[in-house]
């Protein structure tokens, strides 16, 4: 299980805080998506670390980017790429999302791709259709890569506190995975009253929260919610491993 904070451009929490209440949460991989100017504090707080975005060349005039290299200069670990607000705010499309994961791919990063309808898509009965050319962009480009993982945001669940039912967050990560087999994380409105039964759904791998990853305690919470819903499994799994 993986809960991902995605911080947006807010200024979030003191990173070595942070760090210390998340030390005492297991079966869990926990990572935080703060703003550009707080990854290096991030990093060196100790947190797992990734960008909000990445570009897909390592070098050159595109003013306002960060490239893969420097992500990985300052010791972050992934990116998210393609999140609903720089498709819908800033103009970008399946195939730039695509190339910013594969490069982000390619320079070692791990990737976390955001995909996921519109209300209007969804009321239209497009969101399969929306879904399969989002992710398709993403699978023709990149494949089944190990370090890439999904991230189903439906749009209409974005910061409304309206969050998809279980039911249709298990319909489309179900849907998801038969398009491309990596793990799904569910974001939307997730609270600490609503990660538990999320996070309980058979194809829902995490989560990935925005205004809840504000304040350390609920972004705790929603981490041991998804512990709880498949942590000692897992955490039976990695023992079994290291002791292979
Ligand atoms: P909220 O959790 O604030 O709805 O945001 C979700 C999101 O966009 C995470 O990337």
């Amino acid at each position: 299980m993986i809960v991902a904070g995605n911080w947006k451009m807010f200024a979030g929490p003191d990173p070595v805080a942070l760090a210390e209440r998340l030390a005492g949460v297991t079966g869990v991989e926990a990572i935080v998506c703060p703003p550009g100017v707080s990854l290096a504090h991030c990093v060196e707080a100790g947190l797992t670390t990734y960008a909000q975005n990445v570009h897909w060349e390592n070098e050159g005039a595109y003013t306002g980017e960060i490239s893969p290299t420097m992500l990985l200069g300052l010791g972050v670990a992934g990116s998210l790429v393609g999140h609903s607000e720089r498709r819908q705010y800033f103009g970008e499309t399946d195939a730039g999302v695509a190339r910013r994961a594969k490069a982000a791919l390619d320079a070692g990063l791990g990737v976390i791709a955001c995909v996921g309808e519109t209300q209007e898509e969804r009321d239209a009965g497009d969101m399969e259709t929306v879904l399969r050319i989002q992710v398709d962009a993403i699978r023709d480009t990149c494949g089944p890569h190990e370090r890439l993982v999904l991230a189903y945001e439906p749009v209409w669940a974005i910061g409304t506190g309206r969050t998809a039912t279980p039911e249709m967050a298990q319909e489309a990560h179900a849907f998801v995975k038969s398009l491309l087999d990596r793990p799904v994380l569910y974001g939307g409105s997730v609270k600490p009253d609503n990660a538990d039964e999320l996070m309980a759904q058979p194809d829902v791998d995490g989560a990935l929260v925005g205004g809840a990853s504000l304040d350390i305690e609920s972004f705790a919470a929603i981490c041991e919610a998804a512990a709880r819903a498949k942590g000692p499994s897992d955490q039976t799994r990695g023992v079994a491993e290291r002791e292979s």
